[in-house]
């Protein structure tokens, strides 16, 4: 019972320890009611729970927590939204664009678990008449970015098999092929003679 008072203080190391990653966002959002129907109906994610009300913090702001499956298990959460009037509304350009738009979060990217289930995905947004900004193919994953209500982008993924991009990160991440966004071509995606990236 005394194990947490009897652990010795951690020696500091001489640099900062690495993490594992990103363990979750939390995100503002102008409408909490929009941008819910948005993680849920058409990203898929889980509402696992909500801020409530507490003696402490008798009027929480509106704040909702999301899950999407790791192995099949949900997570405590992957994502949070905040709700926030305030923030500015942002018009987004009538084509989709990596850069340049005036949001502090450029794009957050979500993974799939295979080809399979990302390919699905797309089909489902296709039928559900979400317009796709970008498709391409990087060096390291196969990916369509889309537009949040916020005006900032959600990057769709699925991850290439890890021999594929490891001999050489940078030049994957800078390798890309653009794709078509419409009508059946969206729906394609190339599994076969993938370029390699191994060290010069
Ligand atoms: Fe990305």
């Amino acid at each position: 019972m005394n194990d947490m008072s009897e652990a010795r203080q951690p020696e500091a190391p001489e640099s900062p320890v690495t993490p594992v990653g990103v363990n979750h966002i939390v995100l503002h959002v102008r409408d909490m009611d929009v941008s819910h129907a948005f993680w849920t109906e058409v990203l898929g994610f889980r509402q696992v729970g909500e801020l409530k009300a507490t003696e402490r913090r008798p009027n929480p702001p509106r704040m909702r927590f999301y899950s999407g499956l790791h192995n099949g298990n949900l997570k405590h959460h992957d994502v949070a939204l905040v709700e926030n009037k305030s923030l500015p509304v942002v018009v987004p350009p009538k084509e989709f664009s990596m850069f340049g738009n005036p949001t502090a979060v450029n794009h957050i990217a979500i993974t799939f678990p295979n080809r399979e289930a990302w390919l699905a995905q797309l089909a489902y947004l296709q039928k559900k008449g979400v317009e796709f900004g970008r498709r391409v193919d990087h060096g390291m994953t196969h990916s369509l970015y889309i537009q949040s209500p916020d005006g900032y982008g959600v990057e769709l993924v699925y991850d290439l098999p890890r021999e594929v991009w490891e001999g050489d990160i940078d030049g994957a991440l800078n390798y890309v092929t653009e794709l078509p966004k419409d009508g059946d071509a969206a729906l394609q995606d190339k599994a076969e003679g993938l370029p390699v990236f191994a060290k010069a």
